[in-house]
C-alpha cells in the first residue's frame, strides 16, 4: 500500500503557487528572538488568505547554522531553536487542512562537518565504511580544474582535515563536507531521511545542490551519468512507497543541462529555472524582450508530467553563474553598483530594492512570474515590498525578519531587539514602520493586496501552469507578448491567454499578429473587459509604461461578456 499525502490530484503541483520562507523568520510564539514553527502556524491563515498553495520550508534541521542551516547536523530531528517533531507535525497538519502543500529540503550532496558521520569518518581508518562516507583523498590535485562556487569564502574543493590525515572534498563551505555516493550506506542514510519525514505526510521535497552528487576524475564534476542513476533510484523510491510526492531539482544549469534532470518523466517532476531569471531583470533594465525570448527558445521540451519552476528571488543571491561574462558586467553595473550589494557569482538584494522601490516594474515582473510557463515560487516578504540589509554577512541581508506591523520588531517577536537572530529592516524607504503587512492589508491599493488578487485570477485558469506557450515577434522590441493555450485532455475545455508587458518606461504601441484568432473575442482579465474583436488584420494595442494585459481570447464575438456589477457601478464620464 503507498502512502497517501494531502494531495489527490498527481499533477498538483503543476497547478501550485509555492511560497518559500524560513521558519526562523517568520513568526516568533515564545520571545527568544528566533521564529519557530508555532510562529508560523500562528500564520497559516495569513498565507491561505494570500493564496499561496504549497509551502517550501528552508532547512530546520539542527545544525551549526553557518550556511542557515544548509549545514545539516541531524536529517531526521527538528533543531531545537524552532520547536519540536510534534511542532512540525501540527504545522503539517495545519497547512493541510488549509490545502496547502508542504515541501522541504533534503539536502543530500553534502552535511555540516558537526555532523556524527564526519566526526566518525575522521577518526575512523581510511577505506573503512565509516570514513568512506565522504569524499577523502591524499592529494589535492584529485579533480583539478572543478569550478568553485562559493568564490567569496573559499580558495579549493579541498580541505585539510589533521585528524584523518586526508584532505576531504567540499563544493560549497569547507565546513560542509560533500558525502560521497560510491558508498551505498550514504544511499540508505538518504532514503532514510526521505521516509521519515515522507511518513509523516510531507507533500514534495527540493532536493539541494544535486548536480554535485558524484565526483569522476577528468570531468567537472556536475552532472555526471552516475547522478541521475541515483536520482533515479530516488525516485523509483519514492514511487513505489508514495502517492503524489514532488521532487524540485536545484540544479543551477543551462536549460540543456538541467533537461537530464527531468529523465523520461522518471527523475525530478520539477526543476527550477535558473537562466530565466537574471534575464528578466536584464530585459526590463534593456526595455528589449530578446534576453527572454532568447532564453526560452533554447529552453527544451520536458516530459508532460515535468515541470519548471519559475522564480524572481530567493534566499540565495540572485545568482549570474547562467548568463554571458558580459552580461554578468551589465547586470552588476545595472542591479549592484555597490560592491556591497554583490556576493559570489551574484547580488544579494531583494526584488523590490532591485526595482527601486518602482510599484509599476514590481507588479510587471510578478505579472511575468504569474504568466510564464510554470510554477511560480514566491520569496516571502516580496508580496509587501519588503527590503534587504546589505551590511549583514553572506546573504543574510534577504533573510530579516518578516515585517507583520509597526510595533517592536515588526511584530515579529516579542523579544528585546538585541536578541533577534538578525535586525529587523529599519530604514525610512523599507523599514517596519512603512512596510508591514498590517498596513497593506487595510490598504485596498497596497501591493500586498495587488498580490493577493493576482493569484486568485491565477487560480481562476488551468492556462498558466498546464499551457503552451508561443512568443509573438511584433516589430517593437519593448513589448514582450505571448500566447498561453491550454486544451483539457478530454477536449471538453480550452483556455486562450494573450500576455502583453511593456518593458520601457514610456508608453508604448504596439502591433500584434493575431489573425489566426480572428473572431475571438478578447477580455481584460482583471477587470473583465471586452476589448475589440480580433481580426485578421493586425491587432493594435497601446500599454502605459511598464504595464500589461492579460486578455482571454473567448472563443465566439457573439458570446459578448456581461458587465460586471462592479463595472455596472461605475458613472458615465
Ligand atoms: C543551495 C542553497 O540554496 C544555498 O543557500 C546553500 O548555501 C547551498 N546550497 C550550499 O548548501
Ligand atoms: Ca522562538
Amino acid at each position: 500500500m503507498k502512502k497517501a499525502c494531502s494531495a489527490t490530484d498527481p499533477l498538483w503541483y503543476k497547478d501550485a503557487i509555492i511560497y518559500e520562507l524560513h521558519v526562523r523568520a517568520f513568526a516568533d510564539s515564545n520571545g527568544d528572538g528566533i521564529g519557530d514553527f508555532q510562529g508560523l502556524i500562528s500564520k497559516l491563515d495569513y498565507l491561505q488568505d494570500l493564496g499561496v498553495t504549497c509551502l517550501w520550508l528552508l532547512p530546520f534541521f539542527p545544525s551549526p547554522l553557518r550556511d542557515d542551516g544548509y549545514d545539516i547536523s541531524d536529517y531526521c530531528a527538528v533543531n531545537p531553536s524552532y520547536g519540536t517533531i510534534d511542532d512540525f507535525k501540527q504545522f503539517l497538519d495545519a497547512a493541510h487542512q488549509r490545502n496547502m502543500q508542504v515541501m522541504i529540503e533534503l539536502v543530500i550532496n553534502h552535511s555540516s562537518d558537526q555532523h556524527p558521520w564526519f566526526q566518525r569518518a575522521r577518526l575512523a581508518p581510511p577505506g573503512s565504511p565509516e570514513r568512506n562516507m565522504y569524499v577523502w583523498s591524499d592529494t589535492d590535485k584529485l579533480y583539478e580544474g572543478v569550478r568553485i562556487i562559493f568564490t567569496d569564502t573559499e580558495k579549493s574543493n579541498w580541505t585539510w582535515d589533521p585528524v584523518a590525515n586526508q584532505y576531504y572534498w567540499h563544493r560549497f563551505f569547507s565546513h560542509q563536507p560533500d558525502l560521497n555516493f560510491d558508498n551505498p550506506a550514504v544511499m540508505e542514510e538518504v532514503l532514510n531521511a526521505m521516509r521519515f519525514w515522507m511518513d509523516m505526510g510531507v507533500d514534495g521535497l527540493r532536493l539541494d545542490a544535486i548536480p554535485y552528487l558524484v565526483e569522476r576524475d577528468g570531468t567537472s564534476c556536475e552532472n555526471v551519468p552516475e547522478t541521475h542513476v541515483l536520482i533515479k533510484h530516488i525516485r523509483s523510491v519514492m514511487d513505489a512507497e508514495y502517492e503524489n510526492r514532488l521532487i524540485l531539482a536545484e540544479a543551477n544549469m543551462w536549460p540543456a543541462d538541467v533537461r537530464p534532470y527531468f529523465g523520461d518523466g522518471d527523475e525530478c517532476q520539477m526543476a527550477f529555472h535558473f537562466p530565466l531569471m537574471p534575464r528578466i531583470y536584464m530585459a526590463l533594465r534593456q526595455e528589449d524582450r530578446l534576453p527572454i525570448t532568447d532564453i526560452m527558445a533554447q529552453t527544451p521540451d520536458i516530459p508532460p508530467t515535468c515541470q519548471w519552476g519559475i522564480f524572481l528571488r530567493n534566499h540565495d543571491e540572485l545568482t549570474l553563474e547562467m548568463v554571458t561574462d558580459d552580461e554578468r558586467d551589465y547586470m552588476n553595473l545595472a542591479y549592484a553598483a555597490d560592491t556591497r550589494m554583490r556576493i559570489n557569482v551574484g547580488i544579494r538584494r531583494r526584488l523590490a530594492p532591485l526595482m527601486d522601490n518602482n510599484r509599476r516594474r514590481i507588479e510587471l515582473l510578478n505579472s511575468l512570474l504569474l504568466s510564464m510557463p510554470g510554477t511560480p515560487i514566491m520569496y516571502y516578504g516580496d508580496e509587501i515590498g519588503m527590503g534587504d540589509n546589505i551590511y549583514l554577512g553572506d546573504r543574510n541581508g534577504v533573510r530579516t525578519p518578516m515585517q507583520w506591523n509597526s510595533d517592536r520588531n515588526a511584530g515579529f517577536s516579542r523579544a528585546d531587539p538585541a536578541r533577534l537572530y538578525f535586525p529587523v529592516v529599519m530604514d525610512p524607504t523599507y523599514g517596519y514602520q512603512s512596510i508591514n503587512v498590517e498596513a497593506q492589508q487595510s490598504d485596498a491599493s497596497s501591493l500586498l493586496q495587488w498580490t493577493r488578487n493576482m493569484l486568485a485570477l491565477r487560480k481562476l485558469f488551468q492556462v498558466f501552469g498546464r499551457g503552451t506557450l508561443e512568443f509573438l515577434a511584433p516589430d517593437n522590441r519593448k513589448i514582450l507578448a505571448y500566447i498561453r493555450d491550454y486544451q483539457s485532455e478530454d477536449g471538453t475545455h480550452s483556455e486562450t491567454v494573450l500576455c502583453a508587458a511593456n518593458l520601457s518606461r514610456f508608453a508604448q504601441p504596439v502591433s500584434l499578429d493575431l489573425a489566426k484568432f480572428a473572431g475571438r473575442q478578447p477580455v481584460e482579465m482583471l477587470g473583465y473587459v471586452p476589448f475589440p474583436a480580433v481580426t485578421d488584420q493586425p491587432y493594435p494595442l497601446t500599454l502605459a509604461p511598464y504595464s500589461f494585459l492579460w486578455l482571454e481570447l473567448q472563443p465566439i464575438v457573439s458570446n459578448v461578456v456581461e458587465p460586471t456589477e462592479q463595472q455596472m457601478e461605475v458613472p458615465e464620464p
